[in-house]
């Protein structure tokens, strides 16, 4: 895909990230929906709303909601649960402004490791992930539903 480097300029400067409410869910499962083969279920982002609220966060465009990234912190370590942005709006930067404010927010926690899974034909998000400065560190076997394997990527902070 060739990005347009005027527009991601431009557009750059509207985006903003802020923390989740209960409301935005709809849309963020709407994006959901579209972004993945096997989505998560309304019920799951629910549940991640709930227990991961410090670690979920939005991304807006002239008020409307174009993506989302959710983490965790498992075992003292930070972990990507979750990013996807409308299919509309990528390759403009609001993959990379989620990703910045999700990185200091676990920073801030004291975190020192980040952790991924992507599946490994997923070769879009993997170019992604590498430009934020992750690497892959193993591959796990069956880790989606479809049967699909994932690859394991690590970013040190
Ligand atoms: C992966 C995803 C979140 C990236 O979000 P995005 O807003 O499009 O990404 P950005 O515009 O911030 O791009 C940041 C960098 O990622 C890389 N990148 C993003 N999209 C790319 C594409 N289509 N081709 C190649 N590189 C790409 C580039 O290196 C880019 O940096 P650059 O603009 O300086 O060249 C988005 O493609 C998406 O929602 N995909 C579907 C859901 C998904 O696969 N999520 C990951 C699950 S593990």
């Amino acid at each position: 895909m060739e990005f347009d480097k005027n527009t991601k300029k431009d557009i750059s400067k509207n985006i903003f990230i802020r923390l989740v409410q209960r409301t935005d869910l709809r849309r963020i499962y709407e994006i959901e929906i579209e972004s993945f083969k096997t989505p998560y279920s309304f019920f799951t982002l629910q549940t991640l709303f709930w227990f991961n609220k410090e670690y979920f966060y939005v991304a807006e465009i002239d008020g409307k909601i174009v993506g989302y990234i959710i983490g965790d912190v498992r075992n003292n370590r930070g972990h990507v649960v979750s990013i996807a942005v409308d299919s509309q709006y990528r390759g403009k930067g609001v993959g990379k402004c989620l990703m910045e404010v999700l990185i200091k927010k676990f920073k801030e926690t004291n975190i020192k490791t980040i952790r991924l899974e992507v599946a490994v034909s997923n070769l879009i998000a993997q170019t992604f992930y590498k430009k934020m400065g992750f690497r892959a560190i193993g591959q796990i076997k069956n880790y989606y539903r479809n049967g699909e394997d994932a690859f394991l990527m690590e970013k040190r902070l």
